[in-house]
């Protein structure tokens, strides 16, 4: 074979490779223009006291009724800013992620506790999977404590920490409860109507402690002790997870940023997908690509339910009565999605494959929805009746339809995409975990 040859053998190939490649970037470029796709805005710095005294508080028992829970079980920094399981396991437990177990006589949290990544971003605007707290400093915040949710919260991640701690499975307890030293739990006697007194007492519980009471006044040096309530302590608490939650440089992120190698193939040929033919972008858009909507797509329904409708939940419609917002749910941003499974508002996922794959077709998946991979005590909670998986597919959002069907190949370049949501600074972050916290609590479980 003459030299010439060999050159022509080994550059056609790379021509063609090289111009497929450009093609793509070239696709992909044109679809983040059309879309006008940006990253999210920068969060503006936190003062380094303030978010000091709310990772304190953020691992702090102290703030639930019996002293068994803080915020970091259910968000947990090692665990992706959430726990690890479908439905959490609130006051009673003991454990963390999949090793936690129920207490006695306890039923689960309703709904999948969300990671808690980005939520300081300016563009939130909602809180929830039924986006009960919404709002923002400049328009008002609407919440379930209506006018008893007081003034001074600076903004909605704020809002949003005022209300774990008054929510029974979660923090508060139930009346009759004793705390981890066998005392009678005060904060759970509160009738529920009165948020503004559980708030007063969790407030006069963390300034017994010294070093909160010092905190507090560096932070609020214009405020007197006496005059401290628990939304100034959800303000710090918001700070704190601004500061360590924040996590925005996925190789998708540097992509958008202009390095154009931060993304390999399949993820490049995934996002064509994601923000093309697959219609992902219709709900899954802007910079944290959720539209904060909410929307019915036929995910199984499984454990306790909540509220009024138990043992289903009917999602946002509990909230606005509105008939097309019937078991719809708001549509959860994707940024690490890839590290915060199981996925949905139930947890009713164990693999991004299968929560594309239901994507793709909620029928079919909701009707033969398999049990077996969730925990054993959830699995008999399917609700399986014929009458309401009928009701669940008639009220499913049309927007989900893809243009057409997906190859096993155009599915795995979409998960490809998912992965490269992923911030890699997000598995560090369990250093941010405090050696021990003012009360003494413990902090590890
Ligand atoms: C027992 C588990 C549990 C504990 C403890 C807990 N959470 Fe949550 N968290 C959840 C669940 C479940 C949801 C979703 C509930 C819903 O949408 O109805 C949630 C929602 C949130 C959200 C909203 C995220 C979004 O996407 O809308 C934030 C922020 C958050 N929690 C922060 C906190 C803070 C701060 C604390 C402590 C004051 C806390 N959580 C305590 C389980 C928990
Ligand atoms: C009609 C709006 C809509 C479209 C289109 C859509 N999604 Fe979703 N997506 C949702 C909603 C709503 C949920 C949560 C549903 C629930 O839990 O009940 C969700 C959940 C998810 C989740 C789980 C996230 C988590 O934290 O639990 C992933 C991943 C996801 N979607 C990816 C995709 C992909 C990939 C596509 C394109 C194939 C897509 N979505 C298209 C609305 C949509």
């Amino acid at each position: 074979m003459k030299p010439k040859n060999l050159t022509t053998y080994i550059a056609i190939p790379l021509l063609i490779l090289g111009f497929t490649t450009i093609k793509l970037d070239d696709q992909l470029q044109h679809l983040i223009q059309e879309k006008n796709i940006v990253a999210p805005e920068a969060i503006p710095n936190q003062d380094p006291v303030k978010v000091e005294l709310g990772r304190l508080l953020f691992f702090d028992k102290l703030l639930s009724g019996n002293k068994d829970v803080s915020c970091a079980t259910c968000h947990h920094p090692a665990l992706a800013s959430a726990d690890a399981i479908a439905l959490p396991i609130g006051v009673g437990g003991k454990g963390l992620g999949k090793e936690r177990i129920m207490g006695e006589d306890r039923e689960r949290v309703p709904r999948n506790s969300p990671d808690v990544f980005n939520r300081g971003a300016k563009e939130w605007h909602t809180m929830f999977w039924d986006s009960r707290v919404s709002g923002s400093p400049e328009e008002g915040f609407v919440s379930p404590a209506d006018e008893k949710l007081p003034e001074g919260l600076e903004n909605l991640l704020a809002v949003q920490a005022m209300f774990p701690v008054t929510s029974r499975d979660e923090m508060r307890g139930e009346a009759g409860d004793r705390d981890v030293f066998g005392e009678p739990n005060e904060i759970a006697l509160i009738s529920p109507a009165s948020e503004h007194i559980i708030w007063h007492r969790l407030m006069m519980r963390i300034l017994e402690y010294p070093k909160y009471r010092r905190l507090f006044k560096v932070v609020y040096p214009d405020i007197a002790l006496e005059d401290l309530g628990f939304q100034h302590a959800a303000n710090a608490i918001a700070a704190f997870e601004m500061a360590a939650f924040t996590l925005n440089d996925s190789p998708w992120d540097q992509y958008l940023a202009g390095n154009s190698k931060a993304l390999n193939k399949a993820q490049k040929r995934g996002a064509v997908l994601f923000y093309g033919k697959a219609n992902c972008s219709t709900c899954h858009t802007g910079p944290l690509l959720t539209d904060q909507q909410s929307h019915n797509i036929g995910v199984p329904q499984i454990g306790p339910g909540k509220g009024n409708a138990r043992p289903i939940d009917v999602g946002r419609y509990a909230e606005t009565g509105k008939k097309e917002d019937l078991f719809a749910f708001r549509t959860p941003p994707l940024k690490n999605v890839a590290l915060t499974g199981p996925w949905m508002h139930n947890g009713a996922y164990q693999s991004l494959e299968e929560v594309i794959a239901h994507h793709l077709n909620p029928e079919k998946h909701l009707q033969q929805f398999d049990t077996s991979d969730l925990p054993e005590e959830l699995q008999p909670t399917f609700a399986d009746e014929n009458q309401l998986i009928r009701r669940l597919i008639k009220n499913i959002d049309d927007q989900l339809k893809p243009e057409q069907d997906l190859s096993k190949g155009e599915m795995k370049d979409l998960l490809s995409f998912l992965h490269a949501l992923t911030d890699e600074g997000a598995a560090e972050i369990a250093r941010i975990i405090p050696r021990r916290v003012p009360s003494g609590l413990p902090v590890i479980d």
